[in-house]
């Protein structure tokens, strides 16, 4: 089964084809991130804008490298939430004149559960149960994924996600937008011990995380600093604010591990790119005997490969949408469509 997948949730336009859920015979992503580094952030309408410029000629040389036409196709899916409102219906607009013209099944997909199914396709043997840490520019989840279309989230961030307390740490160091890849590659000449940082938890709430003390943490120290005229060091800074924000995620991702019986541990989200998260995760499987996955790193950010994975399994569901299909700016993930 071939499926033209589409995905316009934030600052990425991007389409591809997937067979099977497994397969990528094409992927194509145009990012609109030079222009909203200009501003340190997305700028919703200069998103929707470029989505609109930019989705006709992404979905058309998906298409064509996949050497297909829409003859060859077996159904659209689409992000239809969470995300941008404004971005979102770029996508679910486009999908939903594609499939009115063509007649294909329209599914939709949360972006969420996408990036979880980066996963199936680099990793052919990875079947859920497993559990999930979900970690992207918006979101800090660990989820029990016990089907491909059945979740449960176990813990989430009180506040801010785990990439925005990257992207707001780097800001602020001034590194540019999006800040979470420059704060870690900074971070790997730098010494994770020289600062002492908060190590927050939710009382009563084991699995769930709080980001934004931390971030405000780095951010005074940097300001006390400068306002006595001393310039600190970034890598250190950067090492010492990774290491606190992995140490969190990790600790609670592992507690979650051993106390639901699960061993094999799989994260997804712009976030999985971490290298210190990667390398962390691979070692406390090894330890354990448990198995454990991440995306390759051209599937951790946002794309539309992801979305074609989970689409078939939502497909394969049942749950498909007719025209009257709407964005949503939220939708909890274990919340199936229809
Ligand atoms: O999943 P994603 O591409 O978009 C959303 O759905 O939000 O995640 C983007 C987030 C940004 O906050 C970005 O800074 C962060 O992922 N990110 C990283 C790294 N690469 C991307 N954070 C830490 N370390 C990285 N290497
Ligand atoms: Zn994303």
């Amino acid at each position: 089964m071939k499926i033209l997948s589409i995905e316009s949730s934030c600052d990425e336009t991007a389409a591809a084809v997937v067979e099977n859920g497994r397969t990528i015979l094409s992927s194509v992503v145009a990012t609109q991130v030079e222009e909203h580094k200009l501003y340190g952030g997305v700028v919703p309408e200069i998103a929707s804008r470029r989505h609109c410029e930019a989705i006709n000629g992404v979905v058309a040389e998906a298409l064509e490298q996949a050497d297909l036409s829409f003859d060859g196709l077996d159904a659209v899916a689409v992000t239809y939430a969470p995300g941008l409102i404004g971005a979102l219906l770029v996508g679910v607009n486009f999908a939903k004149g594609l499939s009115l013209a063509t007649g294909l099944p329209l599914v939709p997909v949360h972006h969420l559960r996408s990036h979880i199914a980066s996963n199936y396709l680099a990793h052919s043997e990875l079947k859920p149960p497993f559990l999930c840490l979900v970690v992207s520019g918006g979101h800090s989840h660990i989820v029990e994924v016990k089907s491909y279309t059945e979740m449960k989230v176990i813990g989430k961030t009180r506040d801010d996600a785990a990439g925005e307390a990257f992207d707001k740490a780097a800001r602020t160091m001034g590194m540019p937008y999006p800040g979470g890849i420059h704060l870690d590659k900074a971070a790997e000449s730098g010494d994770p011990d020289s600062f002492r940082l908060p190590h927050p938890k939710v009382d009563g709430a084991p699995y769930d995380f709080s980001f934004s003390g931390l971030k405000t943490a780095v951010i005074n120290q940097i300001h006390n600093a400068s306002q006595k005229g001393v310039n600190l060091p970034v890598n250190d800074l950067s090492a010492s604010f990774r290491k606190a924000v992995v140490d969190s995620l990790m600790e609670n991702f592992i507690k979650a591990a051993e106390s639901l019986g699960y061993e094999t541990l799989v994260l997804a989200g712009g976030v999985s790119a971490n290298s210190l998260l990667r390398k962390r995760v691979a070692e406390e499987c090894e330890k354990r005997g448990w198995r454990c996955y991440y995306p390759p790193l051209e599937l951790c950010g946002d794309n539309a490969a992801m979305v074609g994975s989970q689409g078939y399994y939502e497909y394969l569901a049942g749950h498909t949408a007719s025209a009257d299909l709407n964005a949503r700016p939220t939708l909890n993930i274990e919340k199936n469509y229809g």
